[in-house]
C-alpha cells in the first residue's frame, strides 16, 4: 500500500540531508509507529510523505510509492483530490487546524463539501455522523460550538472525526496525543485502534512515547539525528533491538495509564 524507498530529505542548501536512508513498508490496516527525541525528524518524514514538505524542503533521493504509484509525482491538483480522502492527517492539536473564530460546524461542513458534491444539509448530518463516531456526545452541539468551547481532548476527537470523514485508507498522525492528559491520550489510542479494526485505514503515527508505540503497533521504526537506527515489527524491537539507544529506550518506557505494556 505505502512504500517509502530509501529517501532522503533535504532543506535549503544544507547539503547534509535532514533524514537519510529512510524506509518503510506499511500493509492494508497496519498501525507504524515512528518514535525518536525530538528533532529527530519524525515530522519531515511524515511531511514528505503528505507532500507538504514547507518551501525548500524536498526529497533527495528514493522513492515514495502509494498503491504502488509515486508520489513524488504527483501534481497539485492529484494531491488536492488525494489529501483529505485517499491520505488524510491529524495534528499534534486539532485546535491548531481548526479556525478559532469559526464554529465547529461551518468549518467541518465545508471541508466536506470541498471533497464532495453534496448539500450543506447533507455535510452537516454526515459531520454528526463522524463526531458520534468519535464518541462525541451530541454532534450537533458540537457543530454550534466554537473551538475553545471543547476540551483539549474533545478537539482532537473533532480534528479525527474530519480526517476520517472519507475513511483514508492511510492516516498520518503526528503526535496526536502528546498535548493531551495521560487518560485522554489513552482513550484516543483506543479509539484509533477500533477506526483501524473498523476501516482497515493503515496509520504512521509520531510519538515520543514508546508505551504507545509498543501497545498499539505492528510495526516501528526508531530514528535518531535523521537517521533509522532500528526498525521491525513490534516483537523484533522488543527482543533484537539493534541499537544501544533503543535498548536504552526500552528500559524507561513510560505507561499507558498504569499499565506497562513491555
Ligand atoms: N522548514 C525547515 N527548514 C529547515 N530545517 C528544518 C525545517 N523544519 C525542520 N527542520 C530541521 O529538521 C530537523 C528535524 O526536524 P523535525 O522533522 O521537526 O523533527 P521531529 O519531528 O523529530 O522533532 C531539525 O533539525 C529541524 O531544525
Ligand atoms: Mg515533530
Amino acid at each position: 500500500m505505502l512504500n517509502v524507498k530509501d529517501i532522503s530529505i533535504q532543506y535549503g542548501k544544507n547539503p547534509k540531508p535532514t533524514v537519510e536512508h529512510f524506509s518503510l513498508e506499511l500493509n492494508e490496516g497496519e498501525i507504524c509507529s515512528i518514535v525518536g527525541e525530538s528533532g529527530s525528524g519524525k515530522t519531515t518524514v511524515i511531511r514528505a510523505i503528505l507532500g507538504l514538505l514547507p518551501g525548500g524542503g524536498k526529497v533527495s533521493q528514493g522513492d515514495i510509492l502509494f498503491n504502488d504509484k509515486s508520489l513524488l509525482k504527483y501534481s497539485r491538483e492529484d494531491w488536492r483530490k488525494l489529501r483529505g480522502t485517499d491520505i488524510s492527517m491529524i495534528f499534534q492539536d486539532s485546535g491548531a487546524m481548526i479556525n478559532p473564530t469559526r464554529k465547529i460546524g461551518g468549518q467541518f461542513v465545508e471541508y466536506i463539501r470541498t471533497h464532495e458534491n453534496i448539500s450543506k444539509k447533507d455535510a452537516w448530518d454526515k459531520g454528526v455522523m463522524m463526531l458520534e463516531r468519535m464518541r462525541l456526545p451530541s454532534g450537533d452541539n458540537i457543530m454550534n460550538s466554537y473551538p475553545f468551547q471543547l476540551s483539549g481532548g474533545m478537539r482532537q476527537r473533532v480534528g479525527i472525526a474530519m480526517a476520517m470523514t472519507f475513511e483514508p485508507k492511510l492516516l498520518l498522525a503526528d503526535e496526536p496525543t502528546s498535548a493531551l492528559d495521560v487518560t485522554t491520550q489513552a482513550q484516543i489510542i483506543r479509539q484509533m485502534m477500533e477506526l483501524r479494526d473498523q476501516y482497515n485505514t493503515s496509520i504512521i503515527i509520531v510519538t515520543h512515547n514508546l508505551g504507545v508505540a509498543m501497545y498499539m503497533s505492528d510495526k516501528i521504526v526508531v530514528m535518531k539525528h535523521g537517521a533509522v537506527v532500528d526498525a521491525g515489527t513490534r516483537e523484533d524491537i522488543l527482543h533484537h533491538a539493534k541499537s544501544d539507544y533503543t535498548r536504552n529506550l526500552l528500559t524507561c518506557v513510560p505507561t499507558l495509564e498504569g499499565e506497562r505494556y513491555v
